[in-house]
């Protein structure tokens, strides 16, 4: 393929990291995510937290019905469970034998909806030792939560403090390092030594590859740009972003796409997260095409995911053409409504 083309054919790609939320406004961002994507890792952070199995299947069911609302039957959701200190080995154990894709840490306090999570690994031990185990992965938001800690470097301290010595500790524990935000993350992504298995991967946000940090106070403050990880230094999302294109299998999409209503995002204290879904394939492509790299769009996008995961890759095959596409300045969510990403402004590709 001509690294300059106007259409590009690729299998369809699964977005590895995706917060639909619950009740009214799941059908709204459903509906987005299905458009483009086969497959999607579902996020546990509702409130209540996804916490046991039988949560994660009723939840599933919940989604399920909503497809089914919206005439879609060829989208998967791929349910997840939320870690926390008291997460019992029979419960990983459940989850496995349940067809439950993967759990999540969320270190407590680091991010919307975590203030169940984990106050310290030591307390899941007997989880940690089951999941590695049975084979069942962990996904991992990778920021360290202490207030004494920059923000800004929040996921490399995370990397030396938590990454590494519960890699020592499960050398065999499939660990996805969620949204990496920083060169640290993923140059330790892929140089970690495994063994030659599949246990260490990452995924990586459009935003991330697209922005950096001066994004959130371009004329002003942006909160539709404010996510966590918060955005980085340009240094940091050049390295993302060759990371991205590198054609290494460590890395492949996700999305965090993270509905918060218009007015709780423009407020005195706004949430954290971008809502990418509307189209996140053709801010991908942008990305990619920004550095001459559309040719590797198709690993990143839509094989090494199942293949780090060993679900079988996707058969049908997408078409994204370099046509502008605007991005309304609102879309509907449930009785509010939400700014998309790159709203009022036009992205290069689409999909047809
Ligand atoms: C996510 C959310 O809103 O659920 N927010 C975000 O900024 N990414 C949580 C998360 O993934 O950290
Ligand atoms: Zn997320």
């Amino acid at each position: 393929m001509s690294n300059s083309p106007t259409q590009i054919k690729l299998i369809q790609p699964d977005d590895w990291h995706l917060h639909i939320r619950d009740g009214e406004v799941m059908k709204d961002v459903l509906a987005d995510t299905a458009r483009q994507f086969a497959r999607a890792i579902i996020m546990p952070n509702l409130k209540p937290p996804v916490t046991t199995v039988d949560l994660a299947k009723a939840y599933q069911s919940r989604i399920e019905s909503n497809l089914k609302s919206l005439g879609v039957s060829d989208f998967t959701p791929l349910m997840t469970l939320y870690l926390t200190d008291n997460t019992s080995a029979d419960e990983v154990r459940k989850a496995k034998t349940a067809g439950i894709a993967a759990f999540k840490l969320y270190p407590a306090g680091a991010t919307t909806n975590s203030d169940a999570g984990v106050s310290d690994l030591k307390h899941c031990h007997a989880a940690l030792e089951a999941m590695q185990a049975v084979g069942m992965p962990l996904l991992v938001h990778g920021e360290v939560t202490s207030s004494e800690i920059d923000i800004f470097d929040r996921e490399a301290v995370f990397i030396d403090t938590v990454l590494e010595p519960l890699r020592q500790q499960f050398p065999e524990l499939k660990i996805v390092f969620e949204h990496i935000t920083t060169k640290q993350a993923a140059h330790y992504v892929r140089d970690a030594a495994t063994g030659g298995k599949n246990t260490i991967a990452a995924t990586i946000t459009p935003q991330h590859l697209l922005m950096n940090r001066n994004a959130i106070f371009a004329g002003g403050i942006r909160p539709h740009n404010y996510c966590l990880p918060v955005l980085k230094r340009e240094e940091h999302r050049i390295a993302l972003l060759e990371a991205a294109t590198s054609g290494n299998a460590r890395f492949f999409l996700g999305t965090d796409s993270a509905p918060h209503a218009k007015g709780a995002k423009e407020a005195a204290c706004g949430c954290a997260g971008c809502y990418s879904a509307f189209n996140a394939l053709g801010l991908y492509a942008e990305a990619f095409e920004s550095v001459g790299k559309l040719d590797k769009l198709e690993g990143f996008a839509s094989f090494f995911g199942p293949d780090f995961y060993s679900l079988p890759r996707n058969s049908k095959k997408i078409t994204l053409i370099k046509q502008a596409q605007s991005i309304p300045t609102e879309l509907p969510l449930g009785d509010a409504t939400i700014v998309p990403l790159r709203a009022g402004e036009t992205i290069a590709w689409s999909l047809v």
